[in-house]
């Protein structure tokens, strides 16, 4: 049976990533530990890790893709969790037998080598879920 081993990270979408850290790393006093660009996902990211977590911010660089829109649909605010799993074709395998909606029926493979898929929130209490394996 495929487990999930952690706690990868907690997404926000924010509108200005300097704004954001004004609080998440300034007021709460996280350590980011990395800033940069992500040209792929048209998209900029900050990660600030919390005892082997991480809270992730993301922001959308141009108008046009799906983050993008879902900032413009419903402003800022949580994006995904995202869970590490030991063996992400197994639980794909595992969650279409029980009837729950995929966005990536397939995994992806990200530019980093990790492999990655979305559940639907539909099927997951209105979350964005993500799964990964590294
Ligand atoms: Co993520």
């Amino acid at each position: 049976m495929p487990k999930i081993k952690h706690l990868n990270h907690v997404a926000i979408v924010v509108e200005d990533i300097d704004d954001a850290l004004s609080f998440w790393r300034d007021a709460l006093g996280i350590k980011m530990h990395e800033l940069r660009d992500v040209p792929a996902e048209k998209s900029k990211v900050a990660f600030l890790p919390v005892s082997g977590s991480e809270i992730e911010l993301v922001q959308p660089t141009t108008d046009d893709s799906g983050i993008a829109k879902y900032l413009a649909k419903r402003g800022q605010g949580m994006h995904h969790v995202c869970l590490e799993v030991d063996d992400i074709d197994g639980m794909l395998a595992q969650l279409k037998s029980k009837g729950v909606r995929l966005i990536t029926e397939e995994a992806k493979t990200g530019a980093d080598g990790r492999r990655y898929a979305f559940v639907h929130p539909e099927s997951a209490s209105g979350v964005l879920v993500e799964l990964y394996q590294l």
